[in-house]
């Protein structure tokens, strides 16, 4: 009887290999940041503790249907109380660095400037800062990762008034303050892009002053790199130590055939319409990309003045970007100018294909890149050393590149819920050891000022609308028993290892 032919190997050459066999001669730079990051809605849980004040997603969440599995983060990961068990675990893995975020409406529970402040949620971040530190782990701090102190989304609107800017701006200063000198990496905002698309968020329907929801993104837009900026001069101003920058969302976009001219088009159109919608102004201009202009008017995307654009131009120290998967890219069917011609709905208006990744059989973080005729990007990780290569040739900082995000998560019907299931991961373990190996071959070999990586995430945790449906962690969290317990997975051992056996040695 003919034998069938054996499967294509699906993890191919890395995780073939043991961890120190993997590029034995190459050694990682003696400053380099290794960890992993969380963010404070995701992860503290506590939401009612210690004076904190709701956020918009404590809110949202809480309308059935808005969040897969209809849970909330009022528990999450408890990372409230846990943290030191979380710091500890993180340093017997040989992390040096931890990114993670403060929850705005723990500082000010109303929000806004001249309201209290809540001494008892800075003295959180303290412990956690200071005991971070006592373990050799650096403290990397974004200001806002998402969770809007509801107060200010009830009484105007959030970032779809200019009233944000002074009260984000005046939260800034307070933690600038506090925290000086124990902090090295600081970020403003985390993926402002995704953060003014969200989804059907409230924020998108329910709107003050006049902005339309076909507005609402444009306005949120200049209203968080006005307050960016604004921050950033205020760093210098009060001579705060360390470097500070925004995080980038994902995609810089490949195209779908690579050489043919409409389909190259689209990915210029797709990098104004993305990442440049904010690396243009804040890296370069301190104006929208061009082509943006040209397209969108003004009453949907408000101009920025000439004093505006002095204040916004090269507000960064360095560039951050969280990088999951790639998107392929191509014209859209019937071509860019038709496509212009009939946008009726401009919210997401930059007329190309995307490949989605939800009909790919991975999942996040390899979908696009499963086109089996498609033998180069067969494997996700092999954009990760070009998509650095290229925002470090298309944004140059003195600061170099840090990795701020990169993971992986199951597609939800193939989620482990089940912790001898989960503890096996072998397709985040290939994926993120895949990734490792090309940082550090892009350092090495390429040149690329790659400055650190932080994995998303230390332990499983909240994926927002998705709920605890994604498991992101490299620690699986076992949600059914009251300890929330924390085990690691085969991921987080590879990593360490890896890590341990490429850092360079003191
Ligand atoms: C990026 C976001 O910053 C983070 O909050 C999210 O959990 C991960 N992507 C995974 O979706």
């Amino acid at each position: 009887y003919p034998l069938p032919s054996p499967p294509p190997p699906l993890y191919p050459e890395y995780y073939a290999l043991p961890p120190d066999q993997i590029l034995p001669d190459l050694t990682f730079p003696p400053d380099f940041l290794f960890g992993w990051a969380t963010a404070a809605q995701q992860y503290e849980g506590a939401v009612q503790t210690d004076g904190r004040g709701p956020s918009v997603w404590d809110w949202t969440s809480r309308f059935p249907g808005y969040i897969a599995d209809n849970t909330t983060a009022d528990i999450a990961d408890l990372g409230y109380y846990l943290y030191k068990q979380d710091l500890a675990r993180m340093a017997a893995l040989g992390g040096n660095a931890y990114s993670f975020s403060v929850a705005w409406s723990r500082i000010f529970p109303f929000g806004m400037k001249g309201s209290p402040v809540n001494e008892k949620g800075l003295k959180y971040y303290e412990d956690l800062v200071g005991y971070s530190r006592e373990l050799g782990i650096e403290p990397v701090m974004t200001l806002f990762h998402w969770d809007t102190p509801l107060a200010l989304q009830v009484e105007y609107g959030g970032f779809a008034s200019p009233r944000i800017i002074d009260d984000y701006v005046n939260y800034a200063e307070v933690m600038f303050r506090r925290f000086n000198g124990t902090i090295r990496l600081w970020y403003t905002f985390n993926e402002p892009g995704v953060f003014c698309v969200q989804p059907g968020f409230p924020q998108n329907t329910t709107l003050p002053h006049g902005v339309s929801a076909a507005q609402y993104p444009y306005v949120c837009r200049r209203h968080l790199v006005l307050a960016h900026a604004k921050v950033y001069h205020l760093f210098k101003e009060l001579n705060i130590q360390g470097e500070i920058s925004y995080k980038n969302d994902d995609y810089l976009g490949i195209a779908w055939r690579r050489g043919r001219k409409e389909d190259e088009e689209a990915v210029k159109r797709h990098q104004a319409y993305y990442i440049g919608f904010f690396a243009d102004p804040i890296h370069l201009t301190g104006d929208w990309p061009e082509l943006v202009k040209a397209e969108l008017p003004p009453d949907l995307l408000p101009r920025f003045s000439a004093d505006e654009v002095e204040l916004i131009k090269g507000t960064a120290d360095f560039f951050a970007i969280d990088a999951y998967r790639e998107d392929l890219i191509s014209a859209p069917p019937g071509g860019i100018d038709a496509c212009l011609r009939n946008r009726s709905h401009p919210a997401w208006p930059e007329c190309v294909s995307k490949k989605d990744y939800d009909s790919s059989p991975y999942g996040w973080g390899i979908g696009e890149f499963a086109e089996p005729s498609m033998d180069w990007l067969h494997n996700s990780w092999q954009h990760i050393r070009p998509l650095l290569q290229r925002l470090n040739d298309m944004y140059p900082t003195t600061g170099g590149i840090y990795l701020t995000e990169f993971g992986f998560a199951e597609p939800h019907e193939n989620e482990k819920p089940y912790l001898h299931q989960a503890i096996q991961d072998p397709a985040r373990t290939h994926l993120l050891l895949s990734y490792l190996g090309e940082i550090l071959k892009g350092i090495v070999e390429d040149g690329i000022p790659i400055k650190g990586v932080f994995a998303w995430s230390s332990v499983d945790n909240w994926e927002w609308n998705t709920g605890f449906k994604a498991r992101f962690g490299n620690q699986f969290v076992d949600y059914s028993h009251p300890t929330l317990k924390r085990t690691f997975k085969r991921s987080a051992i590879e990593m360490s290892q890896f890590w341990k056996s490429h850092r360079a040695q003191a």
